[in-house]
């Protein structure tokens, strides 16, 4: 059932000094720029940033940027605050540190109606487990918490899940968009209803598809989920999957064998067999290819077949890995004929909007989601501990 966020009319909020939990991590470029086509999360914040401007705001953006106790990666947060000044048109103060008199410091010196980016919140180790001491220190730089970070809101941690606890807070325009549609897709969506799931991460899918069982009238599959489902009917080997996969796919295959469809053609390679990608009915696999890894034009045709037919579709992951040039058509080919339907289609996932963004179709959609795992999560119908601190009591 959907509840009720606190929104942005809510509280008071007009000329406050407000800390918003925005999720900017977003992909940076060798060059150390946040391309146009990789900025749909800061992009997707700008209402509410916008208007905490309008109503003289002294604003603070917090973000985490990538995993910084993981090795490698760019967790310098100047490119984001050049892309956030060029959306905004107006300058962005960078906050180099964390330390409650230095932010308060600069925050007096700032006018209503400004910005400020503070550093990468997961630089401080406290902020992945849920530390009260970060937390009131956080809570002491602002009079108002605004969740604008529904694509982290799965995470109990720190900045999503306490700040909002100890001082008034509100989820921010986007993220209750987020939650409203989303969890309309579990309420009652108009059928019928068909979910397309794909993508890389098998382990989290196959829950994922359990879950979404109950609530599609179809799942249509492709990326590593069709390879693995393929793999456990005997198509192609399993050698290259998980036994734990294999079992939980075929379990699926035997409970939901009407509800779930799967590919009937796709591209498969063995560079080091010198097999070159080509398309295959699943029917033929060889059994010598080194994987599945894009979607056939049958398969799409099928597929774009049965969503014609759909009131609501959703659709997650990329069904080929498209990031690669010789199989990027399944993707595309999906994605152009989704956005031609009328059908309400919403899609998620960094992958699959990143597709999105390459083609500039992400305005064809009726909502694109800037949660992957968030969006999931919410669908499967998990806790969402990032909001439950914003939901209206007394329900
Ligand atoms: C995401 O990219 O899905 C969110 O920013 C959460 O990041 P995480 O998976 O590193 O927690």
């Amino acid at each position: 059932m959907t509840r009720k966020l606190r929104t942005m009319d809510d509280v008071l909020l007009d000329g406050r000094e407000v800390l918003v939990r925005t999720d900017f991590n977003v992909a940076i470029g060798k060059d150390g720029v946040v391309n146009q086509d990789e900025d749909y999360r800061i992009s997707a914040a700008m209402s509410t940033i916008e208007e905490l401007i309008q109503r003289r705001c002294k604003v603070m953006l917090l973000t985490h940027l990538g995993r910084p106790g993981e090795k490698g990666g760019n967790f310098d947060l100047g490119p984001i605050r050049r892309r956030l000044a060029d959306l905004l048109g107006e300058e962005v103060r960078q906050i180099d540190s964390l330390s409650v008199t230095r932010v308060s410091a600069v925050i007096a010196g700032m006018e209503g109606g400004t910005v400020a980016l503070l550093p990468n919140i997961r630089e401080d180790e406290r902020e992945m487990s849920r530390n009260k001491g970060l937390a009131e220190e956080l809570a002491r730089m602002a009079e108002v918490y605004v969740n604008e970070a529904f694509s982290v809101s799965h995470r109990d941690q720190t900045s999503v899940t306490l700040v909002p606890t100890l001082i008034p807070s509100c989820a921010g325009r986007r993220t209750v968009i987020e939650y409203e549609t989303l969890s309309g897709l579990m309420d009652q969506p108009s059928r019928p209803y068909i979910g397309i799931v794909s993508g890389a991460k098998v382990e989290t899918k196959v829950s994922i598809i359990n879950s979404l069982l109950k609530v599609v009238d179809k799942i249509l599959v492709g990326g590593m989920v069709a390879n693995t489902f393929l793999a456990a009917k005997g198509y192609c080997s399993s050698e290259l999957h998980r036994p734990e996969d294999i079992d939980e796919a075929k379990k699926i295959l035997l409970k939901a064998d009407q509800q779930l469809v799967l590919p009937v053609d796709v591209v498969v390679s063995n560079q080091a067999k010198n097999i070159q990608a080509k398309v295959v009915d699943v029917k033929e696999m060889l059994q010598q290819i080194d994987g599945v890894w894009d979607l056939g034009p049958k398969t799409i045709e099928l597929y774009l077949e049965i969503c014609q037919g759909a009131k609501t579709v959703m659709w997650n992951g990329p069904v080929g890995k498209f990031e690669d040039p010789v199989y990027e058509k399944g993707t595309y080919s999906l994605a152009e004929g989704l956005s031609g339907l009328s059908a309400k289609v919403v899609v998620g996932g960094g992958d699959t909007v990143h597709a999105l963004e390459k083609l500039r179709l992400v305005n064809k959609f009726d909502h694109v989601s800037v949660g992957g795992g968030a969006m999931m999560a919410l669908l499967e119908g998990s806790r969402m501990p990032g909001l439950e601190p914003l939901f209206v009591k007394d329900e």
